[in-house]
């Protein structure tokens, strides 16, 4: 399975070394008030509503999935939490595990890594943002199994910078500066809510101290992996879409570039039960309980091809 890693040895009391496994697990934050999506988000965490045919936060849970990440920590507002459970349950059905904690306050992003710590543990942790559509390519996976160390965060080029961190390349390529939210960007270079850290990210976390925007900031967090020569800013390739869905105009666009894509190829993007058949977390049984479970719609009629599709390839049908 990929993003698992393995470092060092323990000395067990029989002198046989018990190799310690160190895992990637994913934290998908889904907190924030939707301000900019009112009314749509008067009675509904923002991560839930639609980007065409299925909720938001199916969209980066597929894409951690996909990347073999199988334990899972979902933060939401006190409010929300039962709605996102509801929704994903504890991931068995899927054959993952999901976990979730609250953030009571929105007191930014790094404060994650404080609320999840005891589910980080000793692990490797890459965090989400509920928000953030990727869709393209293979960029995403082949970064979480190469994962050796330090932060891997990525660059992509956009036309509104002043709404994200910015990074500032040199000459070479190499990340000089990261500036959060800049009045004037130094590029054209914004950087995705995708995360990827070793697990100095706890303590790191622990010593950030809050912005003038009373938040603690995953910039600042960045900025020391920067300070500590171990940030690795991957940029993305012209044929990644990176989408963010903030206001009702970039929901709407999302919406149409899914459906666009969707009705195109005739494949779903973000559909988990799909992505756990792929990387073996179901199996093809489960996989068709899950169908039978659902009601008949165009999202289970869907897997069922998926389901046929997969017995052909399997020559059994
Ligand atoms: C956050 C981060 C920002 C990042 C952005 C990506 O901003 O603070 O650095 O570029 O997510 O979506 P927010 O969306 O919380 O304003």
């Amino acid at each position: 399975m990929g993003g698992q890693f393995f470092f060092g040895g323990v000395e067990t009391g029989r002198g046989q070394k018990t190799v310690h496994v160190v895992t990637m697990k994913a934290i998908i934050l889904a907190c924030g008030a939707g301000s900019r999506l009112c009314p749509l988000t008067q009675v509904s965490s923002k991560q839930l509503l639609a980007v065409f045919d299925k909720p938001m936060i199916y969209y980066p849970l597929t894409v951690l999935m996909a990347s073999g990440v199988r334990e899972y920590c979902l933060i939401s507002t006190p409010d929300d939490l039962p709605r996102y459970q509801r929704l994903l349950g504890d991931g068995l059905q899927w054959g993952i595990s999901i976990e979730y904690r609250a953030q009571p306050l929105p007191d930014g992003i790094a404060q994650a890594f404080l609320i999840a710590a005891d589910f980080i543990g000793s692990d490797n942790v890459t965090l989400m943002l509920g928000d953030n559509i990727f869709f393209g390519g293979d960029d995403f996976p082949r970064v979480v199994s190469s994962f050796d160390g330090g932060a891997t965060i990525f660059a992509c080029r956009v036309k509104d910078p002043q709404c994200y961190g910015v990074v500032e390349f040199d000459r070479n390529g190499n990340a000089v500066s990261i500036e959060e939210k800049p009045r004037e960007p130094k590029s054209s270079y914004a950087v995705p809510g995708v995360y990827i850290y070793d697990n100095d990210v706890v303590e790191i976390a622990r010593a950030v101290k809050p912005s003038a925007w009373a938040e603690l900031e995953i910039t600042d967090v960045n900025l020391e992996y920067l300070r500590r020569d171990k940030l690795q800013v991957r940029r993305l390739s012209r044929g990644f879409a990176w989408l963010d869905v903030g206001t009702i105009n970039a929901l709407h666009e999302a919406s149409a570039y899914i459906e666009a894509i969707e009705c195109r190829q005739g494949v779903k993007i973000g559909c988990p039960e799909e992505a756990a058949l792929v990387r073996g977390f179901l199996g093809i049984e489960q996989f068709e309980d899950l169908i039978q479970k659902m009601p008949t719609c165009e999202y289970s009629e869907y897997l069922c091809s998926v389901a046929d599709e997969w017995h052909r390839l399997k020559g059994e049908k």
